[in-house]
C-alpha cells in the first residue's frame, strides 16, 4: 500500500508577510519563493494581488519565474479581487485562486454587515467567477471554527457545486483546541455532500499555541492539505510552522498509519528546512527563538550531563530526529587564515551557494578579514559572510570609520565618518550606551532619522571569538526596513546593520508590499 501525500501549502509570502513588522521587497519575495520550490512545497501562496501594486507584481513575478509548485493568489469574494488574482498568476504553469469570505456570526454581522444568505450567494458567485481564470479553486469560510456548523455545511456544499476543488477550514483567530478542530474536520468530511471530490485543508492560527497540533488533528481526521508558514510566521501569533508539521508527519509514521493504511508523507525535502528557515529569518528580520522546535539554535543541543552521556551512548535516548534530517550539519571548524581561494570556493559550493565571480571575490576578501581576527572559522560564519554579500544593495551611505568610547562612569560617545557619494561626513554624539551613541552619530552624519523599531544581536557561532550579527528594524512613513551587519566586534556589527537599514530605506522604490486593503 503506497503512502498518501499531505499537500503542503506555504503561505509565508501571504499570511506570513502579514506578521506585524514583516515586509518584503519584490526581490526578497522572489528569492524566498525560489527556495520554497527547492524545499519542495506543493503550493506557494504568493500574495494578495489586489491589495497593492507591489503585491500584484510580486505575485506575477513568482508565477512567471518559479517552477515546480502551484502558484496561488488570495482574493476576497469579489470580482475585482478575483480578476486581479487571476491576472497575477496567469504566467504560472500550475495556478490556483484562493477566495474567501467570513462565515461566523460575529464577522458577518460586524465586519461584513451581511446576513448568511447574502454571504452564501457571494461565495458561490466568487467561486464561479474564479472558474473563468483557473480550474484549481480554493474556498475558505473565514473564521470557520466560530461559524455555525449547519451554515458551514450549507456554504461548503454550495461552493463545491459551484466548482471549488479545495475546501480550507481556517481557525482564523486561533480559538479551538486540537480535539475540537479534529471533530470539525471529521464532521465536515462526513456531512458535506460531494466533499470526497475535494481536498480538505487546514489553516490554523497560533493564538493559543495550538496551530501545529490543530493542523495535525485535522490531518488525523481527513484533511490532506496543511496551510503553514516558515518559522510559523503570520498574523498575530502566526500560522502553523511548516517545519513542525512536516517533521511531525515524518517523525510519527506510526501515529498517522492508523489513519491511512500506507501511512502519510509530504513532498518536502526536509534537508532544506534549516536553510529555508534561515533565509526567511534573515530577510524578514524575525529572529528565531533559541528553543524554537526544529530550527531553533538549541533544538538539537544537549546541555545536561545525563543527556549528553545518553546521546553519546545511543543517540535515540534523547533525539527523536537527527539534526542532519533538517539540514543542520553542526558547527564545524572548516577554514583558517591560510585557506586559499580554491578551498574557500569549494566550501561555498558544499554549502549550496553558487556565487558569481565578483561575489566570490568580495566574499573571499571578507573571509580573509574575519579569519585574521578569528582563529576558527565555522560553516555558519561562512554562510553569514556570503549572505551579507549576496544581499548587499547599492550603498548610498558607507560606514568608513567608527570610534566608540564607553565604560563605567563615562558618558558613552561615538564618532563616525560616513561616505556619501564623493563626500565624507563626520559626526560625533553621545548616547545611553555605545550602540545608542553610534546610532545618534550616524543620524547626525546622514541627516536621516528613521525610527528604530527593534534591535537584536546574536552570536553566529559559540566561543569567545564568535562572529556577532546585528539585526535592526527601522521605520519611516509607515514602511519598515531591515538591516543586518556582521563583525567580530558587536558595536561595529550594530553600526553596520543600522547603515544597511538606512541604505535599504533610501533605495526603496515604493515596492514594499504593504497591504492597502483590509482582509
Ligand atoms: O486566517 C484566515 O482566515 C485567512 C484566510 C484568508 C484564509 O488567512
Ligand atoms: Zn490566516
Amino acid at each position: 500500500m503506497s503512502e498518501e501525500k499531505v499537500i503542503i501549502f506555504d503561505t509565508t509570502l501571504r499570511d506570513g508577510e502579514q506578521s506585524p513588522g514583516a515586509s518584503l521587497s519584490i526581490a526578497e519575495k522572489l528569492e524566498i519563493a525560489q527556495q520554497l520550490a527547492i524545499l519542495g512545497v506543493d503550493i506557494i501562496e504568493a500574495g494578495f494581488p489586489v491589495s497593492s501594486p507591489a503585491q500584484f507584481e510580486a505575485t506575477r513575478l513568482v508565477a512567471e519565474q518559479v517552477q515546480g509548485p502551484t502558484i496561488a493568489a488570495l482574493a476576497r469574494a469579489s470580482e475585482g479581487d478575483i480578476e486581479s488574482a487571476g491576472k497575477a498568476i496567469a504566467p504560472a504553469k500550475k495556478k490556483r485562486i484562493h477566495t474567501f469570505i467570513a462565515t461566523s456570526p460575529v464577522h458577518m454581522k460586524h465586519k461584513l454587515k451581511k446576513n448568511s444568505d447574502e454571504v452564501l450567494k457571494m461565495a458561490v458567485a466568487a467561486v464561479k467567477f474564479a472558474g473563468n481564470f483557473v480550474k484549481d479553486i480554493e474556498f475558505s469560510p473565514e473564521d470557520a471554527c466560530r461559524s455555525e456548523m449547519p451554515f458551514l455545511i450549507e456554504i461548503l456544499t454550495a461552493v463545491i457545486e459551484a466548482g471549488a476543488t479545495t475546501l480550507n477550514i481556517p481557525d482564523t483567530v486561533g480559538y479551538v483546541l486540537p480535539y475540537e478542530y479534529g471533530r470539525i474536520i471529521a464532521q465536515l468530511k462526513s456531512d458535506v455532500p460531494g466533499i470526497d471530490k475535494c481536498v480538505i485543508s487546514t489553516h490554523c492560527h497560533n493564538d493559543l499555541g495550538m496551530a501545529v497540533a490543530n493542523s495535525l488533528a485535522g490531518v488525523r481526521n481527513g484533511a490532506r492539505q496543511i496551510e503553514c508558514a516558515i518559522n510559523g510566521m503570520g498574523e498575530r501569533a502566526g500560522n502553523a510552522a511548516l517545519e513542525e508539521v512536516v517533521m511531525g508527519i515524518k517523525t510519527r509514521p506510526d501515529f498517522f498509519a492508523t489513519q491511512s493504511a500506507g501511512g502519510l508523507s509530504t513532498n518536502i525535502n526536509t534537508k532544506e528546512i534549516y536553510r529555508t528557515s534561515q533565509l526567511v529569518s534573515q530577510l524578514t528580520g524575525f529572529v528565531i527563538q533559541p528553543n524554537k522546535a526544529i530550527v531553533g539554535a538549541n533544538a538539537f543541543a544537549h546541555e545536561s550531563g545525563v543527556h549528553v552521556d545518553g546521546v553519546l551512548k545511543e543517540r535515540t535516548t534523547y533525539e527523536i530526529m537527527t539534526p542532519e534530517s533538517v539540514g543542520l550539519r553542526g558547527s564545524r571548524m572548516v577554514l583558517g587564515r591560510h585557506t586559499g581561494r580554491h578551498g574557500f570556493v569549494n566550501k561555498c559550493k558544499q554549502l549550496g551557494f553558487n556565487l558569481n565571480k565578483q561575489e566570490t571575490e568580495n566574499a573571499y576578501q571578507r573571509f580573509l578579514e574575519i579569519a585574521d581576527k578569528k582563529k576558527e572559522v565555522f560553516e555558519e560564519d561562512i554562510a553569514a559572510i556570503i549572505n551579507e554579500e549576496i544581499h548587499i544593495i547599492e550603498q548610498a551611505y558607507q560606514l568608513e570609520y567608527l570610534h566608540v568610547a564607553s565604560g563605567t562612569g563615562t558618558l558613552p560617545t561615538a564618532s563616525v565618518k560616513i561616505k556619501v557619494k564623493d563626500q565624507v561626513k563626520q559626526a560625533a554624539a553621545c548616547g545611553d550606551g555605545p550602540v545608542d551613541a553610534a546610532y545618534e552619530a550616524i543620524r547626525e552624519a546622514t541627516g536621516l532619522s528613521p525610527k528604530l523599531e527593534n534591535y537584536t544581536i546574536r552570536a553566529v557561532t559559540g566561543g569567545k571569538e564568535a562572529l556577532g550579527e546585528a539585526i535592526v528594524r527601522i521605520s519611516t512613513d509607515g514602511r519598515t526596513y531591515i538591516g543586518r551587519g556582521i563583525s567580530t566586534d558587536i558595536i561595529e556589527a550594530s553600526a553596520k546593520a543600522y547603515v544597511d537599514a538606512i541604505n535599504r530605506m533610501v533605495a526603496d522604490k515604493g515596492e514594499k508590499s504593504e497591504l492597502k486593503v483590509e482582509l
